[in-house]
C-alpha cells in the first residue's frame, strides 16, 4: 500500500518510519523543503529518531519525502499530522488542517482513505475538513473516498515507546470508512481500537490530555499547600504510588509545556462554549498550571533573600529549557516564561540545555531566538547567584550543584539529598 503522511514533525516522522518498517511505501509530505531534503539525504532532524532509522527505509526504497501535493494522486491513503495550535485569543487555530485539506483536495484519487491525526475538538473531521475535501475534489466522503479520524499517541523522549505497540483509536465517517482506515493502520499498528464515529475518536484524545492537565494541576496545587505544611510532595507521591490500584502518579513542575497538554484542553473548552457550557475543570486546571512560573519566581526570591540578594541584577542560570526530560522540543516550555519574567525584573538570565544548543525562531519565543546554551561546569557555576532546575535531563551532572555553594531552586524534585541553599519549588 502506498501511504502519504502530511506533516513530518514529532508525530508524522515516527509514523513514516513505522509504516515503512512495516512494509508500506511511504511518501512524506511537508511544506518545509528543508525537512524533505534532510530526510531524502538520510538525516533525521528529531533527536530521538536516529539517522539509521531513516537511511534503512530510504535504502529499502520504502521512504521518500516531497513538498509536491500533486503526488497525492499516487496514494491509497493519506494521514494528516499537521499542527493544531491556539491563536492569540487562545481559540483553536485549524488553519494548518484546513490548508492541508485545500492543498490535497484537487489531487484526491477515487477510493483514497484520508485520516486526520492532528489533535482537535469533536466535529473537526466531519464539519470542517470533509466539506473542503468534497468541494475541492468533487468526490463524496463515504462513497468516492473514505474519511476517518485517528489520534496520535506519540510519547517523545520515552525510550520504551514504540509506535507499533501503542493501541490506536479510530473513528470513521461511515462503517466502510472505519473498515478502510483499519485496513491502513493494520499494516503498522498491533492493536486497533475502533469507535463509533470520528467525533468519539476526537473526544477520546481530548479526554486523555485533559486528564493529564487536570491531574498535573492537582499535584501543582498540593505541592504549594504541602510546602506550607513542611511536607515534600515528591516524597508523598513516591509513597502514594506504591498503592497497587486506584492511583496513578503525576508530577508537579514549573508549569505546562509541549504542543499538547497546555493547548488541547482549550480546544474542548472552546467547543463547550459553542454548546453554551463551561468546562470548569479545564478552566481551573489552566489557572493553577499557568500560575506555576510565578510560584517558581517567588521561591527564587526567597532563595536569593537567604543570601542577602534580590532578583534585580542577579545572575540566574536555567538548567533544562526543553519542556520535558531528554527531548529537544521546547514548544510552550515554561522555562521561557520564567526567563522572561526574571528578565522583566532585571535579572541576567542564561540557560544550559544540551538538547537546545541555540533557541530556534518560533511563533512563541521569537524574543529569545539566537540565545545560546552556556557551559555548565564546576567552574562556570561560580558565575551565578542562583540556579533553577526547570527540566531534569538525564545527561546533566547534578553533582556539580552539590559541590558548588550556589543556591538552587529545584522545580522537578531531582536532587534527593538536599543541602543548605537547596530549595524545592
Ligand atoms: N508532539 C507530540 O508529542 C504530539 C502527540 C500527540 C499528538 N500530537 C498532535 O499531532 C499534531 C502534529 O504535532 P507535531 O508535534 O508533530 O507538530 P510539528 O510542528 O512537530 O510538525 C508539524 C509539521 O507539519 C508541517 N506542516 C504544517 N502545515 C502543513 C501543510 N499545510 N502541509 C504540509 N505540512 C505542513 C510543518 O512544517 C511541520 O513539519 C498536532 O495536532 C499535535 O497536537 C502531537
Amino acid at each position: 500500500m502506498k501511504i502519504g503522511i502530511i506533516g513530518l514533525g514529532y508525530v508524522g516522522l515516527p509514523l513514516c518510519v513505522q509504516f515503512a518498517k512495516s512494509g508500506a511505501d511511504v511518501l512524506g509530505i511537508d511544506l518545509d523543503p528543508k525537512k524533505t531534503e534532510t530526510l531524502n539525504q538520510g538525516h533525521s532532524y528529531i533527536k530521538h529518531i536516529p539517522n539509521t532509522a531513516i537511511q534503512d527505509q530510504l535504502n529499502a526504497g520504502r521512504l521518500e519525502a516531497t513538498t509536491d501535493y500533486a503526488r497525492v494522486r499516487e496514494l491509497e491513503a493519506v494521514l494528516i499530522c499537521v499542527p493544531t495550535p491556539l491563536d492569540e485569543h487562545r481559540a483553536p487555530d485549524l488553519s494548518f488542517v484546513l490548508n492541508t485539506g485545500r492543498s490535497i483536495a484537487a489531487y484526491l484519487p477515487k477510493g483514497i482513505t484520508v485520516v486526520l491525526e492532528s489533535t482537535t475538538y469533536p466535529g473537526t473531521t466531519e464539519d470542517e475538513l470533509k466539506p473542503i475535501l468534497e468541494q475541492g475534489s468533487g468526490l463524496k466522503a463515504g462513497k468516492d473516498f473514505y474519511l476517518a479520524y485517528s489520534p496520535e499517541r506519540e510519547d517523545p523522549g520515552n525510550p520504551d515507546s514504540q509506535v507499533a505497540k501503542i493501541p490506536k483509536v479510530i473513528g470513521g465517517h461511515t462503517a466502510t470508512c472505519l473498515e478502510k482506515a483499519q485496513a491502513v493502520y493494520r499494516i503498522a499498528i498491533e492493536t486497533l481500537v475502533p469507535v463509533s464515529s470520528c467525533r468519539a475518536a476526537e473526544a477520546t484524545k481530548l479526554l486523555e490530555n485533559i486528564f493529564r492537565c487536570v491531574n498535573i494541576a492537582l499535584v501543582n496545587e498540593l505541592k504549594i499547600i504541602y510546602q506550607e505544611m513542611g511536607i515534600d510532595i515528591w516524597e508523598v507521591i513516591e509513597a502514594a504510588k506504591t498503592k497497587p490500584f486506584g492511583y496513578m502518579p503525576f508530577y508537579p513542575g514549573p508549569g505546562l509545556g509541549g504542543h499538547c497538554i497546555p493547548i488541547d484542553p482549550f480546544y474542548l473548552n472552546w467547543k463547550a462554549k459553542k454548546h453554551g457550557m463551561e468546562a470548569r475543570f479545564i478552566k481551573l486546571a489552566g489557572e493553577v498550571n499557568n500560575a506555576m512560573p510565578d510560584y517558581v519566581i517567588s521561591r527564587c526570591k526567597e532563595a536569593l533573600k537567604a543570601y542577602g540578594k534580590k532578583i534585580h541584577s542577579s545572575r540566574i542560570l536555567i538548567l533544562g529549557l526543553a519542556y520535558k526530560p531528554n527531548v529537544d522540543d521546547d514548544r510552550e516550555s515554561p522555562g521561557y516564561v520564567i526567563m522572561k519574567k526574571l528578565e522583566s525584573q532585571h535579572a541576567i538570565v542564561e540557560y544550559h540545555d544540551p538538547h537546545i544548543p541555540v533557541v530556534r525562531s518560533s511563533r512563541e519565543h521569537s524574543y529569545f531566538a539566537g540565545k545560546m546554551s552556556v557551559e555548565f561546569s564546576g567552574k562556570t557555576i561560580q558565575d551565578y547567584d542562583l540556579v533553577i532546575i526547570a527540566t531534569a535531563h538525564d545527561s546533566i551532572d547534578y553533582s556539580i550543584l552539590k559541590k558548588s555553594k550556589c543556591p538552587v531552586v529545584d522545580t522537578r524534585g531531582v536532587i534527593d539529598r538536599p543541602w543548605s541553599g537547596y530549595m524545592r519549588a
